[in-house]
């Protein structure tokens, strides 16, 4: 039988367009899996924003290279950004690569899995699994049971601000905007395949601007927002720039908008940002949130620092750290500065890595302080969130995500043989909380954002005899 294993890093960029491999890929017959060692095709979705994520990528092509050696059937395909940046020094690092298709190539992959499809027989395709591919076909999930409540559904593609030290605009072009009609047929389908929770992405969805008719971002939301099915809609990335009132009135008015905002700052300091091309200064960055606390008081913001820029003094870093010691942030994603080839930044004097990562931590440590307060303030409450899954560290457990994007974690309500997507809601009563997310118990459950639910409790766990026997 024609298998696929498609495993994504990166941004939710990857995610929609793993998405996109998954349906190319399964409309073609194949079934996805979620182990690279039960895969014809193994598909790997690359990064390249930071040094560590184009060496995690490496490491794992290597690790491929014994699947293919155990079956030289197989075919290893490398996508994403890292397939762009490299795809012509790849094969020779990689020799056991079968194919490299970047973000632009995607439709080429598809094309690829079509005509590869029928080297791999389906002798052993059963009834059941006949009933199973069928069945998979409707979804749009990558591969886990619970993984089609989430669509991630891209925008636009590339970015045009040529930031100076980033590779996205390298890698995946200038900004090229879906049009609305594209996107619209996007959601409906992902809604009817099992979707409840929406996420547009872009490198900077908020700059999104239709080509034909004009319509900007907060006339996407509003249009997405109101279709049938939509039980949830989200949002990732926003650039300070393009926030302005109207947006920050769609926020305020829109009632299943999930209420997150991420807004990058990466800086605190105005010298830097100049360095960094952000084209905002913090004052300006500023008067955005406050503008957007005008409208949306209750939302959780979250951000991304780069620390160690080129330049960046232990003065320029201070100012970052007072940004973050108000307790503003619900979350920020804080990166060492990492020089990627071809940018502006990577002829600038580097700052040492020991200096990175003294900062690094400095600064994780006031964040972590704002995150934890965040978390604690749900203490006490119940909240309701969308199952992502049993926790990867105790199958006991059962992960969710609150509606501001916090990990919660409870003991499980079903059978984890048997997952209960049709009832994703769940209302978690929380009682500790930490800098990773929330623990809590499961209280009610329901099919329906909106619907009331009905009391549920946890399963308990029945005793292992035969590891007691051992
Ligand atoms: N388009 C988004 C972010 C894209 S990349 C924006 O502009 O906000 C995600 C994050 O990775 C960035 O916000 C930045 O904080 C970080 N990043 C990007 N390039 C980097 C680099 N060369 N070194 C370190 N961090 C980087
Ligand atoms: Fe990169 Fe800047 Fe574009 Fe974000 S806005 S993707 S950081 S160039
Ligand atoms: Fe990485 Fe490409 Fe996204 S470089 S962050 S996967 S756009």
């Amino acid at each position: 039988m024609a298998t696929i294993y498609i495993e994504t890093h990166g941004c939710q960029m990857n995610e929609a367009d793993s998405q996109y491999i998954a349906r190319r890929a399964q409309s073609a017959g194949y079934a996805l899996c979620e182990k690279a060692e039960d895969a014809s095709v193994l598909v790997l979705n690359t990064c390249t924003v930071r040094d560590n994520a184009e060496r995690r990528a490496y490491g794992r092509i290597g690790s491929w290279k014994k699947l293919k050696a155990a079956d030289p059937a197989v075919k290893v395909v490398v996508a994403g950004c890292l397939a762009e940046q490299d795809k012509e020094r790849m094969g020779d690092i990689a020799p056991h690569i079968d194919g490299i298709f970047g973000p632009k190539d995607l439709a080429k992959l598809g094309d690829a899995l079509v005509a590869w499809r029928s080297e791999f027989t389906d002798d052993d395709l059963t009834e059941d699994r006949a009933l199973l591919v069928a069945m998979d076909n409707a979804g749009s999930g990558v591969s886990g049971p619970y993984d089609r409540l989430r669509a991630y559904v891209n925008v636009q593609r590339g970015c045009s601000y040529y930031c100076t030290y980033c590779i996205v605009p390298h890698v995946r072009g200038r900004f090229d905007h879906r049009a609305i009609g594209e996107i619209i047929a996007e959601v409906e389908r992902k809604v009817a395949a099992g979707a409840r929770e929406v996420t547009l992405v872009g490198q900077t969805v908020n700059a999104y601007k239709e080509p034909a008719s004009g319509a900007d971002f907060a006339d996407l939301l509003a249009t997405i927002a109101a279709l049938p099915g939509v039980e949830r809609l989200a949002f990732i990335t926003s650039h300070p720039n393009d926030f302005n009132e109207k947006l920050a009135r769609a926020f305020g008015s829109i009632p299943n908008l999930n209420p997150r905002f991420h807004l990058p700052v990466q800086s605190a300091s105005n010298p830097v940002l100049r360095k960094m091309n952000r084209k905002y200064t913090i004052e300006q960055y500023r008067e955005k949130i406050a503008l957007f606390r005008q409208f949306a008081p209750d939302w959780a913001l979250t951000t991304d620092i780069i620390v160690a820029f080129p330049s960046e003094t232990e003065d320029d870093f201070q100012t970052t750290l007072a940004l973050c010691e108000d307790g503003m942030f619900a979350q920020a994603y804080m990166f060492v500065y990492s020089q990627r080839r071809g940018t502006p930044a990577a002829h600038w004097e580097p700052i040492s890595n020991a200096i990175g990562q003294e900062r690094l931590m400095r600064l994780a440590a006031v964040v972590d302080r704002g995150v934890r307060a965040f978390h604690d303030r749900k203490i006490g409450t119940t909240v309701r969130a969308l199952i992502h899954g049993p926790s990867r560290k105790d199958q006991a457990m059962l992960s969710a995500k609150t509606l501001d994007n916090v990990t919660v974690v409870f003991p499980t309500i079903e059978d984890p043989s048997a997952p209960r997507i049709d009832e994703p809601w769940v209302d978690v009563q929380i009682d500790s909380a930490a800098v990773w997310g929330l623990r809590g118990s499961a209280v009610r459950r329901a099919a329906r954002f909106n619907d009331p639910g009905y009391a549920v409790q946890a399963i308990p766990q029945t005793l292992d005899l035969v590891s007691l026997a051992r």
